[in-house]
């Protein structure tokens, strides 16, 4: 089949998945993808469409093992008849789990043919320099894998006459998904303590970037030291996108949580494909 056109929708609200996902539209052709990104709820809201003859990528980032309900709303807001998908997860060094899985279902579930699928690593959302995750990654060699990704993508589908003659991809994961217990943990502590990033106010200089990083709007626009339990993801794009560094978790019973994470986080992982 003709590589015609390519689309990419995202969900990245540290910027990483972004950069994951370019470099395989990129290794898939050189036309340039139309992009859709999902990452700020208003324009989640506004994603909507039907594909057909494209090839679309798909990509998210791993919370929990899992694809983040950001990008489910978003996927699921989806049509599409027998149109090839890519789909890419992003994870930070700990592991991916069911995320893969998940996503090849919501792709199949919304008409796609998943042609291929691909794990990528990108710094982890809570690395810090005192605890660091996947520092720097994607690194220029996780891109260039992306890329040849992109390039055995276009050469697997200009060798087919249509998607339906591909053979079904295996995809790594379990069904029924595993339970997200990271998650599960994590809303029992929401219960009584306050886990978001907080502003130090001695710190801030009120440029509010981080009320424009925020995809949630989780951060009070007279008052950013005010972040919306409800609303709030953990997703830290805030507390990236700030350049003093005033935001940053301080509930003493999440801290100890991100040091285990960070232990596990320890071993380099590669990327993963599967066609
Ligand atoms: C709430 C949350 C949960 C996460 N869960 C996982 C996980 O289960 N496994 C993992 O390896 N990384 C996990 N991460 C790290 C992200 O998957 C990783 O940093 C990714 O590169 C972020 O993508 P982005 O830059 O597009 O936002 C999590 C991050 C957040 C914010």
């Amino acid at each position: 089949m003709d590589v015609r056109s390519i689309s990419c929708v995202y969900f990245s609200p540290t910027g990483t998945t972004r950069r994951v996902a370019e470099s395989v539209a990129a290794g898939i052709g050189s036309e340039g993808a139309a992009v859709f990104d999902c990452t700020k709820r208003t324009s989640r809201e506004r994603v909507q469409g039907t594909f057909r003859d494209e090839v679309v990528i798909l990509a998210a980032p791993v919370y929990y093992g899992r694809v983040p309900e950001p990008a489910v709303d978003c996927f699921t807001r989806l049509t599409a008849s027998g149109t090839p998908a890519v789909l890419v997860a992003v994870y930070g060094n700990r592991a991916y789990d069911d995320a893969l899985i998940e996503l090849f279902d919501i792709a199949v579930a919304r008409g796609f043919i998943p042609v291929a699928v691909g794990a990528f690593i990108g710094e982890h959302s809570y690395s810090t320099e005192a605890l660091p995750m996947a520092p720097g990654r994607p690194d220029e060699e996780d891109l260039k894998m992306a890329r040849e990704f992109g390039a055995a993508i276009r050469k697997k589908l200009t060798a087919i006459r249509s998607p339906e003659a591909v053979d079904p991809v295996k995809v790594p994961g379990n069904r029924p998904y595993i339970e997200p217990e990271g998650l599960h943990r994590l809303r029992r502590m929401r219960q009584n303590a306050s886990v978001t990033p907080e502003t130090d106010a001695t710190l801030c200089t009120r440029c509010n970037k981080c009320i424009e990083a925020c995809p949630q709007d989780a951060i009070d626009r007279v008052d950013v030291t005010i972040t919306g339990k409800e609303e709030c993801i953990l997703c830290c794009a805030c507390v990236k996108a700030c350049p003093v560094g005033a935001r940053r978790f301080t509930e003493p019973a999440f801290l100890p949580l991100l040091k285990k994470l960070e232990e596990l986080c320890r071993e380099r992982k590669e990327p993963e494909y599967y066609f």
